[in-house]
């Protein structure tokens, strides 16, 4: 049976785009890359998709008059080559709801934070200013709302007291590399039940171990 087949959306270096590549190139990852799109010309993960074979578009989301129209052209170029899974990888853009909802449970996306905590931009000095211990990264399925919608997998990660925003978020993204392409797998696998809010995930064991920072 054929694999899945996955349309990556990128804005910018596209470090978790090369976190699916490396997964997808072996052989028994269960998804296929298939295209990578990007709104902003000229973007490091351009480069990385082309290195790795994949085809790619850039699509000017500034050449367009409506947040709508755009989306009409991405949705109409991820159909052209028969795009199974969407993949917001660093994708800087809001999506319409008729988009978000053509593609409900079938795009995921990841978050730099454990959701539904600091949802927007500069989640890393956010979580320093709240004072949170604990900080990580999301990758959910994506509703109309904003960093939203059912949640695929999270990573944690201790807050230190001398973090930076870029001392933490360098600490995020490391995880962000890990949980991408295992809820893509997951995804791919057709092991994500959605219940309301909540993804259940088929066949997986129960995690027990707990979380704490300090670690006393
Ligand atoms: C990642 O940290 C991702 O979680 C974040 O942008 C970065 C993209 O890095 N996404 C968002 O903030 C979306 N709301 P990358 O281009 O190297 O993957």
């Amino acid at each position: 049976m054929s694999k899945p087949r996955v349309g990556v959306l990128v804005s910018g270096r596209g470090s978790n785009l090369q976190a699916l590549i490396d997964a997808a190139a072996d052989p028994a990852y269960p998804a296929e890359l298939a295209l990578v799109i990007s709104n902003v010309p000229g973007v490091f993960a351009l480069e990385r998709a082309e290195k790795a074979g994949i085809p790619t578009r850039t699509i000017p989301h500034k050449n367009f008059l409506s947040r709508e129209a755009f989306d009409q052209t991405l949705d109409a170029e991820l159909r052209a080559v028969e795009v199974d899974i969407i993949c917001l990888a660093g994708f800087m853009r809001l999506l319409s709801a008729p988009f978000s909802t053509a593609w409900h449970g079938r795009m995921l996306n990841v978050h730099p934070a454990l959701l539904p905590s600091f949802k927007g931009l500069n989640t890393h000095q956010r979580a320093i200013d709240a004072g949170v211990k604990l900080h990580g990264c999301t990758v959910h399925l994506v509703t109309p709302d904003l960093d939203d919608g059912p949640i695929v997998a999270q990573a944690a990660v201790p807050v230190l007291a001398d973090d930076t925003a870029e001392t933490l978020a360098a600490r995020v993204l490391v995880q962000e590399h890990r949980i991408y392409p295992l809820a893509l797998k997951l995804l791919a696998e057709g092991r994500v039940r959605v219940d309301g809010n909540r993804a259940i995930i088929d066949g997986m064991g129960d995690a027990e171990a707990a979380l704490v920072n300090p670690a006393g």
